[in-house]
């Protein structure tokens, strides 16, 4: 029996009510809507027998009771804190592809071979402390209990305070170090990937690499001046000198040398922000990414470079600060292999694809073998709450990761 397009769907409707108010999903990492969506998650886990445990990083971690905790086990893994006014697929359809595998290996009676484990990864998108992939960087030794008691909310709360404040029982790490991943095999189900599968009219991607990504934030600083009596020549005008600098990061990024690079100008606040005073402050992000790391490397420079440019000629500061980076990876080709076979034993179609979108499966291959597979967005849409993705083709996708994850469960010898 396959995965339950109705269960899915039960599981997707009822973590989309775990959500702060505004259009779409909002659920920064550690409020209570996002440890409501764990919740559930867990619920749905305990009925199987799986027990649940909050690494010292916030990362949420599930194996069965009896299971070995010292053997590296076959795991999924994703997010659920969303970006703001979010959907309702993005990192959840993972975890609820996890929570269905569980499911099914339930239903297939006893198991031999690896332990199954599920791993919620907190602050994937970003969204609460301004850096992704935060939890899947912890689990892999990439960011310390340090740095993150140094990345603040918008309200100047770190990371690991917001955690210890939300009345997360935190299994205590053996020395205080960050739990190790022990994980022989990670796979991941997600969305983001624009229009290709919808328009290939093909249900399943296949990811062969994750891109690289590099975000900064920019500080901007001129003087705040009448808008009236001041003359063009006499301004130091910083919103003035971004929306210069922020044409420049189209510009570069679509000069790319692969022709790929992306370049996104998200966040923006600007101070005093009156129609009638010169601006004198302006902060805004800067997210570049390319599957090839040397060009990732060259348009990052070309943008700063001209950001200094710019502030010198319009005598504004500058100061550029890198908030996240993360280099591309290719997927392990043995889990995609056992992808493949898997698509091809049910007569599933697929496609062979890189994905444009950070996940936690490029943290966790720089420590183990991990693979990911795509589920069409209808329209192409997503992190917008229009964000939409047929049940029946996430069900299609957790049978594709269920055969997969039964040929990486086999114990070499
Ligand atoms: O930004 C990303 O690609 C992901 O949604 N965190
Ligand atoms: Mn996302
Ligand atoms: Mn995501």
């Amino acid at each position: 029996m396959g995965a339950s397009a109705k269960r899915i769907r039960l599981d997707i409707e009822t973590i989309a009510g775990c959500s702060a108010s505004g259009p779409g999903t909002n659920r920064l990492s550690f409020t209570p809507e996002y440890w409501a969506a764990v919740d559930y998650v867990a619920a749905q886990m305990a009925a199987l027998g799986y027990e649940r445990e909050t690494t010292p990083h916030g990362n949420t971690r599930f194996r069965k009771r009896d299971a070995d905790r010292g053997e590296p086990a076959v795991a999924v893994g994703s997010h659920l804190d969303a970006v703001p006014h979010g959907g309702r697929f993005d990192g959840v359809a993972g975890v609820v592809a996890g929570v269905e595998i569980a499911r099914l290996l339930d239903d297939k009676g006893v198991r031999r071979g690896r332990p199954y484990e599920l791993i919620v990864f907190a602050e994937e998108e970003g969204a609460r402390f301004g850096s992704v992939l935060a939890g899947s960087k912890a689990l892999v030794g990439r960011l310390s209990e340090r740095e993150l008691a140094q990345m603040k909310d918008a309200h100047g709360t770190s990371y690991l305070e917001a955690l210890v404040a939300s009345g997360a029982r935190i299994s205590a790490a053996p020395g205080g170090e960050c739990e190790p991943p022990n994980v022989a095999s990670y796979f991941e189900l997600h969305i983001e990937q624009s229009l290709v599968l919808e328009a290939a009219h093909i249900p399943i991607g296949i990811v062969q690499a994750i891109v690289g990504l590099r975000q900064y934030k920019v500080s901007c600083a001129g003087v705040a001046n009448h808008a009236g009596a001041t003359p063009m020549h006499l301004r130091r005008d910083s919103l003035a000198a971004a929306a210069q600098a922020i044409a420049a990061v189209e510009e570069l990024a679509m000069a790319s040398a692969t022709g790929v690079t992306v370049g996104t100008v998200g966040r923006l606040v600007n101070e005093p922000n009156a129609a009638n005073v010169i601006p004198a402050r302006t902060v805004f992000t800067i997210d570049l990414r390319d599957t090839d790391a040397a060009a990732l490397d060259e348009v990052a420079e070309a943008v700063l470079e001209r950001i200094q440019r710019i502030a010198e000629a319009r005598q504004v500061q500058a100061r550029v600060t890198p908030t996240a980076e993360s280099a591309p990876v290719v997927l392990s080709s043995r889990l995609r292999d056992a992808l493949i076979r898997s698509a091809e034993r049910q007569g599933i179609g697929y496609l062979e694809m890189p994905s444009g979108a950070a996940h936690d499966a490029q943290e966790v291959a720089r420590v183990t073998d991990a693979a990911m597979i795509f589920v069409p967005s209808i329209g192409g849409r997503s992190h917008c709450p229009e964000e939409d993705t047929p049940y029946a083709a996430t069900a299609l996708g957790v049978d594709v990761l269920l055969g997969a994850i039964e040929e990486a469960s086999v114990r070499t010898a």
